[in-house]
């Protein structure tokens, strides 16, 4: 999705929007834009593409202590520099930049047009700048109250006007926070993206307007009544944001899972239950978070209750049934996807008792939800999820393994002892990524490929979804994952000499039954890359890359991370920040 960012203060406004977009470009790349405001006149540059395209034109602003800036996602409109933000309104005394989707913008530009507004973009978000200058009589919060009044969607805006030497924010659905510092504060939409001199930051909830001057916000009701809102100290983390020699973050954050591994375990603190019984589970998520729900729903199958495992886009619209037993987990790295954020709500609304895994604290995924389960990955900004995706699978590993105990499942030894499993994978996966060479001859094999399969059985068939979707996602060749019962129902047709399959088996009581799939796909003309601790029982029919016993499945996922990182490398690819793509999907 897009970054957002706004600076007041005493420094030069564009250098510190800059880094701030920085930090946020892996949200969204398409475009980039910043307004600055001074002498009573908005100025802005735009261009297309990444920021280095933008940075070219900054030395045409002129200093300033104000001003807005964005990186895009486009939603609406393609990516060129009439679409990027910041939107003006026609007569040049607003800018708005905006993270979300306004779902009533056909019904806003006739609403406007018909008024004598004219639209210079194909975009959602220009209407927001429009309707602020139509509905400016002098009072700035009044105009943005009427605005925000008039929209229908997901926003998050920061909003300069020439009229004022302040700097407004307001929010619905989308994330936005605002960092104060000495003299100085800033709007962003990711909390990563906050300059370590914004010691405290604050978070406006839904329909709240910020008005924000040098190190000081006022936060109003759309109302227009003052809210009293509890500063949160901005911990600064270390620059997570340097690739310590890294060519790309995604390796980086591939190498760091088994810190990850072992800071997830270590920080994980048995939840207060608002209750015990539980008459349902029910796991949600997006992408790579359904995947990890996926793999892990046996894990809570051992409570004796229905498990279920939905895609959060289809939970919404599938009129779920759901009780106050029913436990509902949200699975999320960035705690800011919106399908996951509003399948959560809907849960809510419905009674359910709700957590949420997820790795950013106070996104809006973790603070909505009843029971926190953090993720202690370190911030992930390579768009494909690695070490957010590992940790996803252990958080729900011992959650489940928590509840089961709880409802003396099972006793605490075997709880200590998925402790303990998990602390031997940390150091298992740490051994295996010792030595990449034969991931890098895999991908040198297979980087030409135009259609590759993934399958396997139970666990092993969420691995194959989620090998598939790290492959897709980099390194743009179309890969299918399959449950590996189901390809000799009709997929099996596509089978043919040259066809490439990965076939990830860290199930031991399913071994054989995959050998059987493997023989049908080999006896095709196919080859099979088995990923395996079970090399004697495949590596007669098929290619073996063998992994620990130890923390199997997720030494699996290392092993279609890094291959899936080796083929996009090898085709020269934008690893960290894949075509289309963005980090966090706060739109629908
Ligand atoms: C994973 O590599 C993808 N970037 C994507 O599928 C991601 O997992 C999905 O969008 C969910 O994101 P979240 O975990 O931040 O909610």
């Amino acid at each position: 999705m897009c970054g957002i960012i706004g600076y007041i203060g005493k420094e030069n406004a564009t250098p510190i929007i800059f880094e701030g977009l920085k930090k946020s470009e892996y949200r969204g790349y398409d475009s980039a834009g910043i307004s600055v405001s001074e002498g009573g006149r908005l100025m802005t540059v735009k261009a297309k593409g990444k920021l280095s395209a933008l940075e070219r034109l900054l030395e045409a602003l002129p200093y300033s202590h104000l001003g807005i800036g964005h990186t895009r996602w486009a939603t609406h409109g393609e990516p060129n520099e009439i679409n990027s933000h910041p939107h003006l309104s026609t007569d040049g005394k607003f800018a708005i930049v905006h993270n979300g989707i306004i779902e009533n913008a056909a019904e806003l530009r006739r609403f406007l047009c018909d008024r004598g507004f004219e639209m210079v973009s194909d975009t959602d978000s220009e209407v927001i700048a429009h309707l602020l200058e139509y509905y400016y009589h002098g009072d700035m919060l009044a105009a943005i109250k009427s605005t925000a009044l008039k929209l229908k969607g997901a926003y998050a805006l920061a909003i300069l006007s020439s009229y004022t030497d302040e700097l407004y924010a307001v929010k619905k659905d989308s994330p936005l926070i605002i960092g104060l510092g000495k003299n100085e504060s800033v709007i962003t939409s990711d909390i990563a993206a906050l300059p370590s001199q914004c010691k405290e930051y604050l978070l406006p909830e839904d329909n709240e307007i910020g008005v924000i001057t040098e190190g000081k916000a006022v936060i109003y009701s759309l109302g227009g009544e003052p809210v009293e809102k509890p500063y949160f100290i901005n911990s600064g983390t270390s620059d997570e944001s340097d690739k310590l020699g890294y060519p790309h973050y995604m390796l980086k954050e591939i190498f760091e899972q088994p810190a990850a591994l072992e800071n997830t375990l270590a920080g994980f603190s048995e939840p207060d239950l608002p209750k015990s019984a539980l008459s349902a589970v029910i796991l949600c998520g997006c992408g790579s978070a359904y995947h990890a729900a996926l793999l892990s729903s046996r894990y809570f199958s051992r409570l004796g209750v229905p498990v279920s495992v939905m895609y959060a886009s289809e939970f919404r619209y599938c009129d779920p049934l759901i009780d106050s037993d029913t436990l509902f987990i949200a699975i999320s790295q960035s705690g800011e996807t919106a399908d996951t954020l509003f399948s959560l709500r809907l849960a809510a609304e419905k009674g359910a008792m709700t957590a949420a895994v997820v790795n950013v604290a106070n996104s809006s995924i973790y603070r909505e939800a009843q029971i926190k389960i953090p993720t202690r990955a370190g911030r992930e900004i390579a768009v494909a999820t690695t070490k957010g995706f590992t940790t996803q699978v252990e958080a729900l590993r011992l959650f489940s393994a928590y509840l089961t105990l709880k409802a003396k499942k099972i006793t605490p030894e075997e709880f200590s002892l998925a402790k303990s499993e998990i602390a031997a994978a940390a150091s298992a996966l740490k051994t295996m990524l010792s030595d990449l060479k034969i991931y890098q001859k895999t991908a040198y094999d297979i980087f030409s490929a135009k259609n590759i399969f993934f399958i396997g059985r139970r666990e092993d068939y969420a691995l194959a979804k989620e090998g598939a979707l790290k492959l897709k996602e980099i390194s743009y060749i179309h890969a299918e994952s399959y449950p590996a019962g189901e390809l000799k129902h009709g997929t099996i047709s596509l089978i043919e000499r040259g066809s490439i399959c990965f076939a990830p088996v860290t199930c031991a009581d399913l071994k054989e039954k995959m050998l059987s799939n493997i023989k049908e796909i080999t006896a095709r003309g196919g080859s099979v890359y088995v990923i395996t601790p079970f090399r004697e029982t495949f590596s007669a029919d098929a290619k073996v890359l063998p992994i620990p016993t130890d923390g199997a499945v997720y030494c699996a996922a290392s092993v279609m991370q890094l291959i899936a990182y080796y083929t996009a490398s090898l085709k020269g690819l934008d690893i960290d920040k894949p075509r289309n793509l963005a980090k966090s999907v706060t739109v629908e």
